[in-house]
């Protein structure tokens, strides 16, 4: 698929989708967020790719925000329709279906660490620096970044990023949970390929399945969630990944997924 905004590129079932806009420093702009939308829905529906990663071009950014020139435009009734729309595509990510890592290259603010917050795994390189400074800019985070930050890393820390809008480094961000591992900038992608590789070689209904239920805590009480494990459990006994994998286990094999 061609972007101009977005490289994307499909190998050994893995996605890699990369902002493209370093002269802005992969700030969002309307025709990234709409090739995003674009993108994640192929992936959503391709049934060869398994495990998504997503990056900045260069060096410097994985993503520096919303683009400021558009949101200084808006006024009460787009800014509201500009917010839903983030979220919506933000939503996509977060409900895919299928795994998607943030590998976080470079700067991560605003609507860049919203990005990596609807993602389920975050690796970060060892330069990466993350925040929330939309409050300089006299705005707040509108594309579901009070409610992920605060459900990641608890109330008391996400107000003080949020209400400060001061930028933390990788270690802070790994020390409070905002981050799952830290590399170097030279490790960071073939890192979260292996990662990658390793997840898209696991029973993919399996896979599927414990990411919907891990996505929909934050929703459910604990009755429903469980309610929700069981018949997810269910389904997975019902695929026959669950036969090959248990079967192998018991034959002292590895076991050969299907997906089916
Ligand atoms: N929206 C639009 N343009 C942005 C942007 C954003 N979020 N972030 C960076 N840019 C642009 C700059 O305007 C500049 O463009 P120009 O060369 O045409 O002037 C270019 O990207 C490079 O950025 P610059 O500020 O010169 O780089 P720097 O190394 O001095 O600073 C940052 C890097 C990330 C600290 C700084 O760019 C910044 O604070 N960006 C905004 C972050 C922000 O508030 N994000 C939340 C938005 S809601």
């Amino acid at each position: 698929m061609d972007f101009k905004n977005l490289l994307f590129d499909v190998e050994k079932n893995i996605a890699l989708v990369k902002i493209n806009r370093q002269e802005k420093l992969n700030a969002l702009n309307d025709e990234t967020l709409n090739e995003l939308n674009i993108c994640f829905n192929h992936i959503k529906n391709d049934k060869n790719i398994f495990v998504v990663i997503i990056t900045g071009a260069g060096e410097k950014a994985f993503v520096a925000g919303a683009d400021i020139s558009e949101i200084n435009k808006l006024n009460i009734i787009s800014a509201k329709e500009f917010s839903e729309k983030g979220q919506a595509i933000f939503n996509l990510i977060e409900n895919l279906g299928k795994p998607v890592i943030a590998a976080v290259n470079g700067f991560a603010l605003g609507g860049g660490c919203e990005l990596a917050l609807a993602c389920h795994i975050r690796f970060s390189s060892d330069r990466a620096k993350f925040g929330q400074p939309e409050v300089n800019l006299g705005i707040i985070p509108g594309y579901g970044g009070t409610q992920r930050l605060t459900r990641l890393i608890g109330s008391g820390r996400a107000a003080e990023l949020i209400l400060t809008g001061d930028l933390i480094d990788a270690e802070e961000a790994y020390r409070i949970g905002l981050v799952n591992k830290i590399f170097s900038p030279e490790e960071l992608i073939s890192q979260s390929k292996l990662f990658a590789e390793k997840i898209a070689s696991k029973g993919q209904a399996a896979v599927g399945f414990a990411l919907k239920s891990i996505v929909s805590c934050d929703e459910l009480s604990e009755d429903e969630g469980q309610n929700l494990e069981s018949s997810l459990f269910a389904l997975c006994c019902g695929t026959d990944d669950f036969k090959e994998g248990t079967s192998a286990f018991l034959e002292k094999r590895k076991p050969n997924f299907k997906n089916l």
